[in-house]
């Protein structure tokens, strides 16, 4: 079929809720670059959504699965362990932010594991009420769907959604209205904890602590906007947690596996999660995830209430395994924060030099995104700007802001020539350059 044709196919054939940034076919990835069926090569700064995070088909990973697709493909966890399973917890382990985390149970998606974070607060709980914060994107499975509050569009004309989901605003200073109106009293680093007064009070007006199984939270909100938690939040909501029997749940489905310069985001806090989710970067692009707990809390569910046919395949678990030695092997973390603050360099350039079109730049490690005044879609067109520059870059969140990807391992000349895009992208839409149409409708999110 032709490039045109296959376009064309896809449009007609392929379901029409999943949009897209671009309207090219890919056909191949390799490192920090994607290959479309049209020829173009890609500067990725997306990963896949914060998926390949080693760079496409990166070469250990490839291998690992590539041997183990020849000698076991499905183990099926309900029928008995698997080696790959087994070698993966070993590796995780010492990576986990908290030693409590000792006992884990793999899936398929990011949602899924969400949900089995759910269903096992509820079960260790007794209780059924979870909290959620605002922005949050937790998944579009029915579970998740109710968690999610990142845009309505997740959960439009999809009800009745799981009941028994409570919201309360995450601590997003760039929108904080205490902050806008104190004249810099209160920042990121001096946060007015104003979303912890909310916290106690819906649990004495909505959902009473006896009834609350979990509070859920991104420690980076991720399709929210790329938000760090402010200092000093996290203990207060840990605080609460443990004053109210409440279990704590970091959602690190995107935020995890180094992307923010840590191991996991929740590390830049000290704080103990009861749950930690992971998925994405877990095993670079084969469909994994999971949850890690105490072992006190996993071993109250009933031996069979948990599992799930594809459930921690064995390829998947042997790519992951790949990339637990790949932290290690190629120093990841560290290219991780120098290339960070190169490109946190460059972003707080932009902030002061288009003061009158930025509203905010901010991120940890490579999670690191700028925000747009609104009202005049400046995100998409410097998006746009991008795409025809060879980049591929995402929007996020319902404010006007793009967030940045970029491999962990992408090597110092591509970041400079990313950023250089990006800067060249934002002063051609600062001079009202009006861009040419690239099909950037419909942007897919997560
Ligand atoms: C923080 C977070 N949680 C959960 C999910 C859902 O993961 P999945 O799309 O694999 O179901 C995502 C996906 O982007 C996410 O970013």
């Amino acid at each position: 079929m032709s490039i045109r044709n296959l376009a064309e196919f896809g449009t007609r054939h392929v379901a029409r809720g999943i949009g897209r940034l671009a309207t090219e076919v890919i056909e191949s990835g390799s490192g920090s670059y994607v290959t479309m069926a049209s020829g173009r090569k890609f500067l990725d700064f997306t990963c896949g959504i914060g998926v390949a995070n080693l760079g496409h088909c990166h070469p250990a990973v490839t291998k690992a699965a590539q041997t183990q697709a020849g000698k076991m493909v499905h183990a099926q966890v309900n029928i008995a362990f698997q080696r790959p399973y087994l070698e993966l917890i070993e590796q995780l382990i010492p990576l986990m932010p908290d030693k409590s985390l000792d006992t884990f149970f793999f899936w398929n998606s990011g949602s899924e594991a969400v949900e089995a974070a759910v269903k096992l607060a509820r079960h260790a709980t007794k209780k059924q009420n979870v909290i959620v914060m605002q922005g949050s994107y937790h998944g579009r499975t029915f579970g998740t769907m109710a968690m999610t509050k990142s845009k309505t569009i997740y959960g439009e004309n999809y009800g009745p959604l799981m009941p028994g989901v409570f919201a309360v605003p995450f601590p997003d200073c760039a929108h904080c209205s205490i902050a806008a109106h104190a004249g810099g009293k209160f920042s990121y680093e001096k946060c007015c904890m104003d979303p912890v007064t909310e916290l106690e009070l819906l649990l004495k007006r909505e959902t009473a602590p006896s009834d609350t199984a979990a509070i859920f939270i991104e420690p980076v909100l991720g399709e929210g906007g790329y938000v760090p938690v402010p200092e000093g939040y996290l203990q207060r909501v840990r605080e609460i947690c443990d004053k109210n029997n409440i279990l704590l749940v970091a959602d690190e489905v995107q935020s995890g596996f180094g992307r923010t310069g840590k191991m996991f985001a929740i590390e830049h806090w000290g704080v103990r999660p009861d749950i930690l989710v992971m998925a994405k970067g877990i095993a670079n692009g084969f469909p994994l995830s999971g949850i890690v707990s105490r072992k006190e809390l996993m071993d109250t569910q009933k031996p069979g209430s948990m599992g799930g046919t594809y459930a921690g395949n064995a390829v998947s678990c042997a790519a992951g395994i790949a990339v637990a030695k790949a932290f290690q092997e190629e120093s990841i973390l560290e290219n991780v924060n120098a290339r960070g603050k190169e490109m946190m360099d460059a972003l707080k350039e932009l902030k002061q030099k288009h003061g009158d079109m930025v509203h905010d730049v901010r991120g940890l490690g490579l999670m690191q995104a700028i925000e747009f005044k609104a009202g005049k879609g400046y995100g998409s067109k410097v998006q746009a700007k991008c795409m025809e520059k060879d980049m591929l870059i995402l929007t996020t969140s319902i404010y006007d802001t793009l967030r940045f990807i970029p491999p962990l391992n992408i090597s110092q000349e591509d970041m400079a020539k990313g950023l250089g895009i990006i800067k060249e992208a934002v002063e051609e839409v600062a001079q009202g350059a009006k861009p040419e149409e690239t099909g950037t409708k419909g942007l897919a999110p997560e």
